[in-house]
């Protein structure tokens, strides 16, 4: 009899352990998908994907991948200048070399970019820090 009781305890504790887990994934992807995030890619799907991909693989030869590249992950001002100035030249990304050109995104405002970055660096495996609206006035204020 008191082994019973023992073994029915053991089952509650397990089904508890259980439901905290399921809280805890849940409140893992509701911290991602907060407004801003969502209004990032919706900018992101607006501008960018035509060319870099939904998944932001790109288009291999024509247009580079947005996963882990020093572009996306590395300094943040040389990031936000490709959207202010557009790029064009050959760059070199995982390997492959680039060579076509992207126009500039200058006439978005720096709340749109700064969204539209930080969607960038917290989406398709990457994991950096968002850029703030006041990183791109900076950078905007430096090359005008
Ligand atoms: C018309 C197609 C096109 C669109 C639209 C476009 N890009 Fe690009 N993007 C390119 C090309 C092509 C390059 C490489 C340019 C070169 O070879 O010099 C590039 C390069 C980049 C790079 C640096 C290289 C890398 O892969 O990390 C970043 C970052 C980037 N784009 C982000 C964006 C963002 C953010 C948007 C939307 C606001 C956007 N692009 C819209 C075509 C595009």
């Amino acid at each position: 009899m008191g082994f019973v009781m023992f073994f029915i305890a053991g089952c509650r504790n397990e089904n508890s352990k259980i439901h905290s887990t399921d809280i805890t994934v849940e409140k893992k992807n509701a911290k991602i998908e907060t407004p801003e995030y969502l209004e990032g890619k919706k900018y992101f799907n607006q501008y960018c994907m035509a060319c870099h991909m939904q998944d932001g693989m790109g288009v291999p030869g024509m247009n580079p991948p947005l996963v882990k590249t020093s572009w996306v992950l590395g300094d943040k001002a040389r990031l936000i200048g490709v959207v202010l100035n557009g790029l064009s030249g050959d760059i070199e990304i995982n390997g492959e070399l680039y060579s076509n050109s992207m126009g500039s995104f200058a006439t978005l405002e720096d709340k749109e970019i700064a969204l539209v970055l930080s969607y960038v660096r917290q989406s398709f495996g990457n994991d950096a820090g968002p850029v703030t609206q006041e990183e791109v006035a900076k950078v905007r204020a430096s090359i005008k």
